[in-house]
């Protein structure tokens, strides 16, 4: 059985993400952690709590976590994901903010962890702040920890956000910086260009919202928004077809086989520049002197990925 912990911004892809995990029957969700990021923290446990009754799984435990950047920055992504961070889609009968845990996020994160030395893979589709401060309560962590697999940077300076930063290093990059120099452990990073570069087509988006279970027409209810936002767009760096960040960096959790091919390197984030703060610097040439490489996914097995996607609907 892989034990997660989640942390996430739950925007559609975070939800989409979410589903995939809880459909795998390997895979052990501990809890799930917010943090801000497509919309304010406290609707991002609203929208957990929504995904975790659409799956019949609330007994998982949900916790909220930093409301803004390290150095106090709030961000959002509305036009995308809708004011609610998910689709403005409500449901009658959601769940009330009372299930929220008392526990804090980073508390949360640091016991579980400690709970649980060298099983737990934390899995984050979010700004960094929750996992930036976890590792200053307790430094020990990421050396605890089995595998860390983050959606978020870029390798060709190409932003999704400002010019040159992808949205989660954008929203915090301090966070950014001190998690790709602190967490010393196996970390794996699912970049903006690599996602762009894999997209879902439309056609099968279209079959994969039209399977004929409650959670398919939970997920074509909330996914309308971002679904015609993404047509409108055109596509990301050429892409055609919708993509679906976060699940990525989940499914390369869940499955070893789904990663093909990575690029093994130094990282880090620009926390300066005139138009670079946020952006993720790749050091192909050592000159950093960092001992510690993270793995940069580069090709997947994207059938996978689909059957995966299906399985989060059934
Ligand atoms: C990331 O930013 C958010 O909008 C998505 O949920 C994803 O985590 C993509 O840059
Ligand atoms: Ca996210």
């Amino acid at each position: 059985m892989k034990k997660l912990l989640l942390d996430v911004d739950c925007g559609v892809d975070d939800a989409q993400a979410i589903m995939v995990g809880l459909a795998d029957p390997n895979v052990e969700i501990l809890g799930i952690t917010c943090v801000h990021g497509n919309t304010t923290v406290e609707n991002v446990c609203k929208n957990v709590l929504r995904v975790l009754q659409a799956c019949n799984k609330l007994e998982i435990p949900v916790f909220k976590g930093a409301a803004k950047s390290i150095l106090g920055i709030k961000v959002g992504d509305e036009n995308f994901h809708g004011q609610d961070g998910l689709g403005d889609a409500p449901d009658a009968g959601a769940p009330g903010l009372d299930l929220i845990q008392e526990e804090n996020a980073v508390s949360a994160i640091v016991r579980i962890i400690n709970e649980n030395p060298g099983e737990v893979s934390l899995v984050a589709t979010a700004p960094l702040t929750n996992l930036a401060l976890a590792v200053r309560m307790d430094p020990t962590l990421p050396g605890k920890l089995k595998g860390l697999y983050i959606m978020g940077g870029n390798t060709e300076s190409r932003g999704n956000t400002t010019v040159c930063g992808e949205f989660n290093f954008a929203a915090d990059p301090e966070a950014a910086y001190v998690v790709l120099n602190d967490y010393q452990c196996e970390t794996h990073l699912a970049c903006w260009e690599f996602t762009c570069y894999n997209p879902l087509t439309w056609d099968f988006c279209d079959a994969w919202l039209g399977q004929d279970s409650d959670k398919a027409r939970f997920m074509a209810k909330i996914f309308r928004h971002s679904m015609e936002e993404s047509k409108k767009d055109g596509g990301c760096l050429g892409s055609t077809g919708f993509i679906s960040c976060d699940s990525y960096a989940m499914a390369a959790a869940v499955d070893d086989s789904f990663v093909t091919e990575s690029d093994h390197y130094p990282v880090t984030v620009e926390l300066a520049g005139t138009h670079t703060r946020g952006m993720m610097i790749v050091d192909t040439l050592g000159l950093l002197k960092k001992t510690h490489k993270a793995c940069i996914m580069k090709k997947v097995d994207m059938e996978k990925f689909k059957k995966m996607m299906m399985a989060a609907l059934k």
